[in-house]
């Protein structure tokens, strides 16, 4: 765990476009208090209002990762922890979330399942983390990309932290484009700061064009509610990418 949590970095992802939330929907900002507060309600009835209804997700996202090479795993917004007894014993997983309430359920379940195989949770902003460039294989965000204040900003910091080679992922319900469910979605968002998270989040919000056309997408049941989405990291070190 050591090793990840060297090189504090000093500066801010960039490559953030701040036109990006404005062009796709009115989306509300929920800033970070804005999410601790949210959590705070939600961390003790989660695993039972939300955690059924996103099972199928999850365990698909986790069994994405566990299929793909190299062992270090970063978990991003891990909340009450629900993933992480679907990992296999190679993988060694970091979480991490802003909300110290649902990381304490994480952590009590880490501790009554025995799941050696958890290196760290840890309280910190997957938007501008402590890590290392290159200090995972895999990075993933199971239904958190619609959440999170800037989700681009979240993606340039995914891709910092992965190596080159390595996979990010994604597993969130994402707006439909148009039709009844899409129109419900957008009428949803007036709650958003009460519900915590963005009904009326486009796939546009979170992947620019040029990783939209070579992301894998793939509807998940039930019903393609959720959609996974996986990502390689490009060779080329984000540093690179931003001097070119
Ligand atoms: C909808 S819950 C998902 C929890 C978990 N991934 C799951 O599958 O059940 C969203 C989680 O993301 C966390 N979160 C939101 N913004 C975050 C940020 N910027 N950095 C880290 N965690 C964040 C919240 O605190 C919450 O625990």
């Amino acid at each position: 765990m050591s090793e990840v949590l060297q090189g504090v970095r000093s500066e801010s992802a960039e490559n953030v476009s701040p036109q990006t939330e404005e062009q796709h929907g009115p989306r509300v900002a929920l800033d970070a208090d804005a999410v601790r507060a949210a959590y705070r309600r939600w961390a003790g009835v989660y695993d039972t209002v939300f955690g059924s209804v996103s099972t199928f997700g999850r365990k698909r996202a986790v069994a994405a990762v566990n299929r793909l090479p190299g062992s270090r795993v970063l978990e991003v917004g891990v909340g009450t922890g629900l993933a992480l007894p679907h990992y296999t014993a190679g993988k060694r997983i970091t979480g991490i979330d802003l909300s110290s309430d649902m990381l304490a359920r994480a952590r009590e379940r880490v501790r009554r399942d025995h799941l050696s195989n958890v290196d760290a949770l840890l309280e910190m902003d997957a938007e501008d983390t402590r890590f290392a460039d290159g200090s995972f294989d895999i990075a993933v965000a199971m239904f958190v990309a619609s959440v999170v204040p800037h989700p681009r900003k979240l993606l340039t910091e995914l891709k910092r932290v992965v190596r080159p080679g390595g996979y990010i992922l994604f597993v969130n319900h994402f707006l439909a484009p148009n039709g009844v469910r899409g129109a419900i979605e957008r009428g949803m968002a007036r709650a958003s700061h009460s519900l915590g998270w963005h009904p009326d989040f486009a796939m546009e919000a979170l992947l620019p064009p040029e990783d939209l056309v070579r992301a894998k997408i793939e509807p998940v049941p039930p019903a393609g509610l959720f959609t996974l989405v996986t990502l390689e990291r490009d060779a080329v070190p984000v540093s690179q990418e931003k001097v070119a």
